[in-house]
């Protein structure tokens, strides 16, 4: 016997995790140096235009499928065209991998928030971060390390107890505690940012726009991918977090505090980093590219170097700092691991509490097996590329050429539905976007992206790791997910009849 589908407790609960999900590492690690190495101020251009033509039409989207056919992504897109369920396994399994390093990160955060009491890290911050701490050698190596092991342990810990709670009593909670708390330390440390002498170099620095990198398509794709992640639509989450919405809710306004409060804290989460990052160039005489020339590394070589140009009061505010990394990177964590947790229990009506002893307990032994060693940094960079350019993209795309290329009929059902209990009504321009704008860009950034990936490969890494981490979990992704189609599950039946109800509405 199947539990009943749990619910939030309301509109207010659902957008709190909603926005939990979305502000995640994303905002805080990955923005600001995705932002600064495209373009500055310009990356604003492509930034704002993947939002309105493909985030935005594409959570609309994503709720829209979830809140209706009350599923996680593989039977809500089953319920829908049978076909479709790959898309949605497609869609799990990214959320899988992505659990798997997202932990690492958050580990990574977690340890400098020690650090940050005496400034452990000295003087050579990028020496300490890759050899001393992750132990990186540019290669894949076994080489146990032990604080990582120990941190991964409990982030898996956290996570367990966390989805062992359920929506209202795990994921609804934990949010009610990370979102306001998150806003009080980050917020904090903007404001000593903006404080610091120097500042202003580092804002201009960021909004300067060059203009140049527009015709650079690896631009446009570093924007769409971005948003894509940061707004977590395209591999499922919001799908699942819909499908525990109550009947009557207003899908298109909550969707629209989601983008603009996610879109938000990312602007001034690259406020304060390059306030920051304006008051070290100052101070050390240097120009602001070369201190913000870290790339994955800016959140944990530069802003340590940062903290310990401000003396003694830096201890507090690398508290802050990787704090805030962490408790983001938690209330996101849970929501890409809730995707294949309730992907799971759909298809095979396993109870919560199987469901998450199975997936979590899968994902943490891959994270802790992989990476407390001294592979982490070369995992952590690899996998993040290829499951955010090809697996996030690549799956919100598929959802769309599912929905609105091969089964046109599909979409008044969907409008229908959303107008009924949303305040803002969509209509001809949001199908536009999604059958049109959306899928042509998409196409033509993945179709650039792939060729970009075959003729240089990756940050010059050695084949093997880009056909084991790289290009392996793409295909992990297009094999897991034609596998997990095929099989049977429990409600098989049902769906096809309620398919065909769906078909005649
Ligand atoms: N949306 C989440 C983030 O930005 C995954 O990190």
């Amino acid at each position: 016997m199947a539990e009943p589908r749990e619910n939030w407790s309301g509109r207010t609960g659902f957008i709190i995790a909603a926005i939990g999900s979305a502000v995640g590492l994303g905002n805080i690690w990955r923005f600001p140096y995705v932002a600064y190495d495209n373009g500055g101020g310009a990356f604003m251009v492509p930034y704002v235009i993947a939002l309105l033509t493909a985030a935005i039409p594409l959570l609309f989207l994503d709720y829209i499928v979830g809140h209706k056919y009350r599923s996680a992504p593989p039977r809500a897109y089953k319920k829908m065209v049978k076909s479709a369920q790959f898309v949605g396994w497609w869609q799990t399994l990214v959320s899988f991998v992505i659990a798997i390093y997202y932990a690492a990160v958050i580990v990574w955060a977690g340890s400098y928030m020690f650090f940050s009491f005496g400034q452990k890290w000295g003087e050579d911050t990028t020496t300490f971060f890759v050899s001393d701490f992750v132990q990186h050698t540019g290669e894949l190596t076994s080489v146990f390390v032990p604080q990582m092991f120990t941190g991964l342990i409990i982030v898996w810990a956290l996570s367990i107890l966390i989805m062992f709670g359920g929506i209202r009593k795990g994921v609804e909670l934990a949010n009610k505690i990370c979102i306001p708390l998150l806003m009080v330390l980050f917020g904090i440390m903007v404001f000593k940012a903006l404080n610091l002498p120097g500042s202003e170099i580092g804002l201009n620095a960021f909004f300067e726009p060059n203009w140049a990198r527009m015709s650079d398509p690896n631009v446009w794709l570093a924007a769409y991918g971005h948003v894509f992640f940061s707004l977590s639509v395209g591999f499922g989450i919001m799908v699942t977090y819909a499908s525990y919405l109550k009947k009557n809710t207003n899908l298109t306004g909550a969707g629209l505090v989601v983008g603009f409060a996610n879109s938000s804290f990312e602007l001034i989460a690259g406020i304060g980093i390059f306030a920051a990052i304006g008051f070290m160039a100052q101070s050390t005489g240097q120009d602001v590219s070369e201190v913000a020339s870290g790339g994955v590394g800016l959140a944990f070589f530069v802003f340590p170097k940062i903290i310990s140009t401000m003396g003694a009061s830096g201890d507090f505010v690398g508290f802050l700092f990787f704090g805030s990394l962490v408790i983001a990177g938690i209330s996101s964590l849970i929501s890409i691991l809730e995707v294949p947790i309730s992907a799971f229990q759909d298809k095979f009506d396993w109870s919560r509490k199987k469901a998450v002893t199975v997936i979590v307990g899968v994902c943490a032994i891959i994270s802790i097996s992989a990476f407390s060693t001294g592979s982490s940094l070369v995992l952590v960079d690899v996998i993040d590329h290829f499951a955010n350019n090809i697996g996030i993209v690549a799956g919100g795309l598929l959802s769309i050429i599912w929905v609105t290329w091969f089964n046109r009929h599909k979409i008044p059902g969907l409008l229908a539905h959303s107008n009924r209990i949303s305040s803002i009504k969509l209509g001809g321009a949001w199908v536009f976007m999604l059958t049109v704008i959306t899928p042509t860009v998409l196409t033509i950034a993945l179709g650039m992206k792939l060729v970009d990936l075959v003729q240089n490969p990756y940050e010059g890494y050695s084949t093997t790791i880009l056909l084991l981490f790289g290009w392996g979990v793409v295909v992990f992704f297009g094999l897991g997910a034609f596998i997990l189609t095929r099989m049977r599950g429990v409600h098989d039946d049902e769906d096809d009849k309620s398919r065909l109800i769906d078909d005649t509405i």
